[in-house]
């Protein structure tokens, strides 16, 4: 196998134990609550998969993971070490040892597939030019895209094959640690499967504990060792914890908890009243009439 990433290797400095320790984090904005208080080991190998409705703070904690969000309070250690007690030279480092699949590829527009891929490589490493090729070759095989894509822009790509891309790219240097933020949103159910059998297989690498992020109930089944979901804030009551389930895919399925009942079904309930309720009360507090603040693209809009 390969050696890409200029880490030293793994059994010769780092502690036994989780391999992230997120302990009691709490994450605002201004005078938004998103994370309260949550505490997730993850040990070395695990896949966990990360559920919960839109706006929950599935992406914060994912971000929280990697240092990209600093902490309202509680703590966030990767292989032993805080997060919040290094410089952000050192957390740079250390990113190196994770791979992010961002919401939506992010891959770099103005650069070609090729130089997306050999980003992180050009950018953390010396390997020579034409060992970085045959790395990026040798990622591409393994996301399963012609290596005819590599001189192409992202936005010649479908986005089955740029999520492909944003995980080769992930890829790129070995990372002990695999982040994935909705891998298979808007993709058709075979691409979705296809992104699902890669999520298997990049597990199967060894070392490698991931984390996917998700609405998915097919990838939950399918990649999870391990399932929590999260709770937006404001519908929690006084006491409850945000994580309102932690178990295995089988055990979600026949957990009977209302909250978990209703994601898993994909049942709406009562949303689509509170949507309206929400967006009358934020007209109220901007001071905005409903009559003159329709969407455009609204088709009521005037009638
Ligand atoms: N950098 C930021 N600054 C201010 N608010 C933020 C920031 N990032 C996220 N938020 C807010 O935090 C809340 C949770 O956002 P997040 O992106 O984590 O949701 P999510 O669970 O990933 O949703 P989705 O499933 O739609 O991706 C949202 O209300 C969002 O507006
Ligand atoms: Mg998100």
């Amino acid at each position: 196998m390969r050696v890409a990433a200029p880490a030293t290797p793994r059994s010769a400095d780092v502690p036994a134990g989780p391999i992230l320790r997120v302990e009691r984090l709490s994450v605002r904005f201004g005078t938004q609550d998103v994370l309260q208080d949550i505490s997730i080991d993850l040990d070395p190998g695990e896949t966990l998969v990360v559920l919960g409705e839109s706006g929950c703070g599935k992406t914060v904690l994912l971000k929280s993971m990697i240092g990209l969000i600093r902490p309202t309070s509680g703590d966030v250690q990767f292989e032993g070490r805080s997060l919040a007690s290094l410089s952000e030279r050192a957390l740079a480092h250390l990113r190196t040892r994770y791979g992010f699949v961002f919401q939506g590829a992010a891959l770099f527009d103005s650069l070609s597939i090729f130089d997306n891929v050999a980003f992180p490589l050009r950018e953390h490493t010396h390997i020579p030019a034409a060992e970085v090729r045959s790395i990026v070759e040798s990622l591409v095989d393994e996301v399963g895209l012609p290596r005819s894509v590599l001189p192409k822009k992202p936005v010649q790509l479908s986005g089955g094959m740029r999520k492909r891309a944003g995980l080769a790219r992930a890829l790129a240097l070995d990372p002990h640690l695999v982040l994935y933020d909705e891998p298979t949103t808007g993709l058709d159910p075979i691409m979705s499967d296809v992104i699902n059998e890669l999520i298997l297989r990049v597990r199967g690498r060894p070392n490698v504990t991931s984390v996917v992020v998700t609405h998915d109930m097919n990838t939950a089944r399918k990649v999870a060792d391990r399932v929590i979901m999260l709770y937006p804030l404001f519908r929690l009551r006084v006491g409850e914890s945000q994580v309102v389930f932690d178990g295995t895919a089988e055990e979600l399925d026949h957990c009977q908890d209302p909250r978990i009942r209703q994601f898993v079904e994909g049942r709406a309930g009562a949303r689509l009243m509170e949507l309206r309720e929400e967006q009358a009360r934020a007209e109220a507090a901007s001071g905005s009439g409903a009559s003159d603040d329709h969407e455009p693209d609204d088709p009521e809009a005037g009638k």
